[in-house]
Parts: structure tokens; C-alpha cells; sequence
């Protein structure tokens, strides 16, 4: 198993001969990720590790969305613990987090075992960081758009000032930022996998020379995560 490069990056990360490991240039997401999965494991406290993408358009438009690469239909608990290690990544890169638990709903406005979830979720995440700045179950525009938050949200102080986006499930998050890249102009940076006990990053294979570039420093940055 050694003999592939990828168990054997994960090992000189794991026996700390290396402070973090970039790949996935010519590997699929699952074959990089599972042994950092496997042999890294998750820092205390985080269960899953999921992977974040910071969404930046210019100098100064810069958004996280997660999860958008790793788990495929979280739950509850998965993604209240999505939400915390997310607002710690985008401490790295300089976004004040103000995190929306995104869904088709807003504040009840619909009834379903989805949107459920996401409340549950919501409620995990309020009692597990009492502190951070998070509200859901919120729709993009009432997430995004000061007007339409003060119609649907009124009393939120995330609603319309969100800057961090956490989707429901992994269709919704990998739909969500590649329409954002594609139809929005944003630069997509990521996947960041977050919540390992060493930082492990996998690139797109779509990766040119700049990604590789990028998701290294990042992921030199996360040794700085406490
Ligand atoms: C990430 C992924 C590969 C892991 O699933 P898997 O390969 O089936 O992994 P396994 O179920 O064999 O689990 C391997 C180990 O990792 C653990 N694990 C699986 N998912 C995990 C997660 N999100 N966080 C932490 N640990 C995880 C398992 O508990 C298991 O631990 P163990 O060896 O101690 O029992 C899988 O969730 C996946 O394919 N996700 C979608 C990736 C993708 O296609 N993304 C879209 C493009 S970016």
C-alpha cells in the first residue's frame, strides 16, 4: 500500500517528516482523501472532515461554501460539525464568519424530513459554539440579500450578511459552487479538508500550475488552525 504515492504522502505526514500533503492531480477525490481518512483521522472533537472552498471574485468579494467535496448526505450532527470547523477556516483567510445553514426554506416556510435537518443542525451547532455568528434554516437570497432577508428573516443577524454557505448535502454544495465559478466569475479555491489532525489537501484534475500553487500555501496556513 505504501508503494502508492498517496499512502505514502499521508505516511511521511502521519510519522511528521512532512507538514502536510497536496495531491490529487491525477487521483480521484475518494483515493486521495481516504487514507488521510484512514490514518490521519479527524482532531479530537470532529467526527467527519469535510472539504470547504473559499469563492473569491476580485479583491474583495471572498466567500467559504461546504461541504462541496466530501460527504455525500450529512447529518444532523455532521453538519453542525461542518459548520464550526468552516468558520475556522474562514478565520484563515481573513472572513469574519457569519454562517447560513442554506436549505430551500427559510425560518419554516417549508415543511420536509431535509429541512428538518437542517434545523436540527442549526440547533446542534448553537449549543456546540455558543459564540459564532450562525443561523439557519435560511434560502440563499434570504442568506445573501440584505431586502429579501429583512422579508423573510427579519429578526436574523446572519440573514443577508452571511459569508460563510453551508449546504445541506453534497449535490447542493458541488451544484452550488461550480455555478458560482462558472456562471458567476468566482475563483474557486479548494477543496480544503477540514478537521484532520494534519492538513491533507486534494486538488481538482482540473489543477493547473497556480491551483497547485494556492492550495499548497493554504495548506501550509492550516498548521496555524489551534
Ligand atoms: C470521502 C470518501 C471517499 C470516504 O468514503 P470511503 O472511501 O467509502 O471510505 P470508507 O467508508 O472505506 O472509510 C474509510 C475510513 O474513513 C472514515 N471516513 C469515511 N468518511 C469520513 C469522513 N468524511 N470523515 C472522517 N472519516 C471518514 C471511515 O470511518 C473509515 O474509517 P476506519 O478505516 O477507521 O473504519 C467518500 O465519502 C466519497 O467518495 N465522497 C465523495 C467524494 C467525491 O466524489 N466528491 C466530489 C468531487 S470533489
Amino acid at each position: 500500500m505504501v508503494k502508492d504515492p498517496n499512502y505514502f504522502g499521508t505516511m511521511l505526514v502521519y510519522m511528521g517528516k512532512a507538514d502536510g500533503m497536496v495531491s490529487g492531480a491525477v487521483h480521484s477525490t475518494a483515493d486521495t482523501v481516504r487514507p488521510a481518512l484512514q490514518i490521519i483521522k479527524t482532531r479530537p472533537g470532529v467526527s467527519r472532515t469535510s472539504g470547504a472552498f473559499i469563492m473569491q471574485r476580485g479583491r474583495d468579494e471572498r466567500y467559504l461554501f461546504a461541504d462541496n467535496a466530501i460527504n455525500i448526505d450529512p447529518d444532523a450532527q455532521t453538519l453542525a460539525e461542518i459548520a464550526i470547523e468552516s468558520a475556522k477556516t474562514a478565520k484563515l483567510f481573513d472572513i469574519d464568519p457569519k454562517v447560513a445553514m442554506l436549505s430551500f426554506s427559510t425560518k419554516g416556510s417549508a415543511k420536509a424530513p431535509q429541512v428538518d435537518k437542517v434545523v436540527e443542525a442549526t440547533a446542534l451547532a448553537h449549543q456546540q459554539a455558543p459564540d459564532l455568528a450562525l443561523d439557519g434554516e435560511l434560502q440563499f437570497d434570504a442568506a445573501f440579500v440584505p431586502t429579501v432577508a429583512k422579508l423573510k428573516a427579519p429578526d436574523s443577524k446572519v440573514a443577508g450578511n452571511a459569508n460563510v454557505f453551508i449546504f445541506p448535502d453534497l449535490q447542493s454544495g458541488n451544484i452550488g459552487y461550480k455555478i458560482a465559478q462558472r456562471l458567476g466569475n468566482f475563483e474557486a479555491i479548494g477543496p480544503i479538508l477540514q478537521g484532520l489532525n494534519k492538513p491533507v489537501s486534494d486538488l481538482s484534475r482540473g489543477a493547473n500550475e497556480e491551483d497547485v500553487y494556492k492550495v499548497a500555501l493554504i495548506t501550509a496556513a492550516q498548521n496555524l488552525i489551534d
